[in-house]
């Protein structure tokens, strides 16, 4: 499909993360069970990874299950999980026909065995692709992230692999879940909601946010290049002031 001209190929931002949120309210408005709200939103993953790729951008990052989303009630913790699966299982083709890579971040371990076995085939299945990486963060949050990488440093310093001094932004960097992949330079959340829900803290340090009141089930590949046309129009400052970034 066209990609809208208005974008500028030679100025995507190579890593996008988003927040998919507003299936819950999707279902209700329609007096329907939250449920039937997730299932309607793989609609909306599946034009989203397939326009972010037809455009050229080389990261997509989803949100699809937080830490705290383990709190929800059973019944919709399940149906979540089996549809993660059922649509794993269905994408992987389709994800090797157009030479994406799977991965995935987040509390793996805690996920259910038939969840994790699928992810792990998809992951091995798509590894060979290098036209975009899909990454979903599961079971995910950025506290737990940060918490285990502050662990994980603080046994190779214990160890005396680490000197204490020699610790940088790149050390930190290293620890994460998303150490091979660069920071999203934008960051879209739907459903209106403007707040970052404990999601990539540290990499979103200079990202732009992009709000939009749509619900993720009605999120559709206009809106996601409307995302990257308003990031294109957007000065990136890094701290610097206008006259310093235009030189
Ligand atoms: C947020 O909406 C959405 C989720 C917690 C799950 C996202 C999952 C999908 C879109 C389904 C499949 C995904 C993949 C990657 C295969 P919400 O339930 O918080 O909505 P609310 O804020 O309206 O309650």
């Amino acid at each position: 499909m066209a990609i809208d001209k208005r974008i500028d190929s030679a100025k995507l931002p190579q890593h996008v993360a988003v927040i998919m949120d507003g299936n819950g309210r999707w279902a209700k408005q329609r007096g329907r069970l939250r449920t039937f709200g997730h299932n309607n939103g793989v609609k909306a993953v599946r034009d989203t990874v397939e326009c972010a790729a037809e455009m050229g951008i080389k990261y997509l990052t989803l949100y699809a299950f937080s830490t705290e989303n383990w709190n929800r009630p059973k019944f919709e913790i399940n149906a979540l999980m089996t549809l993660l699966v059922k649509t794993i299982n269905k994408e992987t083709k389709t994800l090797t026909d157009n030479d994406i890579k799977l991965n995935a971040i987040g509390n793996l371990d805690s996920l259910p065995s038939s969840c994790l076995k699928e992810l792990n085939e998809a992951i091995e299945k798509t590894k060979g692709n290098t036209r975009m990486t899909l990454t979903l963060a599961l079971s995910y949050s950025s506290k737990w992230e940060i918490t285990e990488a502050v662990k994980a440093i603080a046994k190779n310093v214990k160890s005396g692999d680490l000197n204490v001094e020699e610790i940088d932004e790149s050390t930190v960097d290293k620890h994460l879940c998303t150490l091979n992949i660069p920071d999203p330079e934008l960051l879209i959340r739907t459903s209106g909601e403007h707040r970052i829900s404990n999601f990539l803290l540290w990499q979103i340090a200079y990202a732009e946010l992009f709000f939009t009141d749509k619900l993720w089930p009605d999120f559709e590949r206009v809106d996601f290049e409307e995302a990257i046309i308003d990031y294109q129009g957007r000065e990136r400052r890094f701290g610097k002031i206008s006259e310093q970034v235009s030189a």
